[in-house]
């Protein structure tokens, strides 16, 4: 079996173009990767290195170069995007990068939320992502890393995915309401996902007016299981402007039965405190660690993420613990009342990654602690309010 599917991973398409799939910075093909863009800082330089970890990995490793190479994972990944062929692509950000016809700034109706789904007649990538300004619009290639995002953290999902997917990530985008600046859906690929020729659509048919979305999911908020190439099983959570209220509070934790370590950008208004009601914690992370010897303040972060406080039970599956979510949304009082999402895995290597990253967090007390100590404090005054 894992033969077969490293098979499929490398084998090019009809022995031309490589297939369109998230790469590793050795440019192997790799059914997933999380990728983690450190801050400027003293220890870790001027903002350009990241960690990196793919299926298979036992944990972060140093990316092989800094993040704006064009031989690194995220060019590789993105390079076929840049080259003359007829992939199909929609390139989303609420902070789009800046063009001459396009003044505006950011778009208050549309979704806070960032990506780029890349795909061809058989397979593609959803890359879900922190950094403003980026990637490029496919005209103005090639493939670089804009000097804005390079002073906070940032990171990045990428999940290779089969064709048959993209209809229903076409969906959750629907939902999210994304400010889409760039796409195109060939004629070739646009029976096999209405949803995303849609999106593409309804923003080559308008000025930046905002989309009033015409999904056949009429729900303001949908979660669903999509399944990477190699067998990977991924939960994406995506809500729209109507759902109103803290994604990961009234909706990840109790999905996801767990109680959850969230990094997410706090040099913002109405950012939500650390939130132990309901049966669930959900603590604001003070202090990031992703790597020995990279230790920073969550305030140098753009990073959205959350990790559950414990492993999952031992044999691993089903819920509980053990997740790492990563998406777009903050905890602030404005992004309850904005598209975004987030996408989870339940994997024992990466949960170990990311809860080791969660150093400090705001207890709901407001004490900041150890993240371990932060929960158990809850728990405790949990049981003598019989909570
Ligand atoms: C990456 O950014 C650094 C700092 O701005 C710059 O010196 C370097 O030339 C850039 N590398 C590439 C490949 O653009
Ligand atoms: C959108 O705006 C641009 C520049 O202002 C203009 O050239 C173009 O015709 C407009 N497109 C539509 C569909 O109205
Ligand atoms: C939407 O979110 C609520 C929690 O706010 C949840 O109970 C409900 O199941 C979600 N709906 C879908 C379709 O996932």
């Amino acid at each position: 079996m894992i033969a077969l599917v490293l098979l499929l991973l490398h084998q090019p398409l009809g022995g031309v173009a490589a297939p369109v799939s998230c790469y590793n910075d050795d440019g192997g093909a790799v059914d997933w990767f999380y990728l983690y863009k450190l801050p400027r800082g003293r220890s870790h330089g001027e903002g350009l290195k990241y960690l990196f970890m793919e299926r298979g990995s036992e944990g972060w490793t140093e990316g092989k170069g800094l993040v704006n190479d064009s031989t690194g994972a995220l060019a590789k990944t993105l390079g076929p995007l840049y080259e003359d062929n007829e992939l199909a692509y929609i390139l989303y950000n609420d902070q789009p990068p800046k063009t001459q016809t396009d003044a505006k700034d950011e778009e208050v109706g549309s979704g806070h939320t960032k990506g780029v789904v890349l795909f061809d007649q058989t397979q593609g990538f959803w890359l879900v992502h922190s950094t403003p300004l980026f990637p490029p619009a496919k005209s103005k290639g090639p493939y670089s890393y804009p000097s804005s995002g390079m002073i906070n953290g940032q990171n990045f999902l990428c999940v290779t995915y089969p064709l048959e997917h993209f209809q229903t990530i076409g969906d959750q985008l629907q939902i999210n309401q994304p400010r889409v600046y760039d796409c195109h859906i060939p004629a070739s690929l646009a029976s096999s996902v209405p949803s995303l020729q849609e999106l593409c659509r309804q923003n080559q048919r308008e000025n930046a007016s905002v989309s009033t979305h015409h999904s056949h999911i009429s729900s303001a908020n949908r979660s669903i299981a999509l399944t990477s190439l190699a067998g990977t099983q991924f939960i994406s959570f995506a809500k729209g402007a109507d759902f109103q209220n803290d994604l990961y509070h009234s909706w990840v934790a109790p999905t996801l039965q767990s109680d959850l370590l969230v990094q997410f950008w706090r040099r913002t208004r109405g950012v939500l405190p650390s939130d132990c009601t309901l049966g669930w914690k959900v603590l604001d992370i003070q202090l990031v660690s992703p790597g020995q010897g990279y230790t920073y303040r969550a305030t140098q972060d753009h990073s959205k993420w959350a990790v559950s406080p414990n492993a999952a039970a031992w044999g691993g599956a089903g819920s509980g613990s053990g997740w790492v979510c990563v998406g777009d949304i903050n905890r602030d009082r404005a992004e309850e009342r904005r598209g975004g999402g987030t996408v989870c895995l339940q994997d024992p290597v990466v949960w170990k990654a990311y809860r080791a990253a969660a150093l400090r967090c705001y207890s709901c007390k407001g004490v900041v602690s150890d993240c371990g100590t932060a929960v158990r404090e809850m728990e405790l005054q949990g049981q003598t309010t019989g909570h």
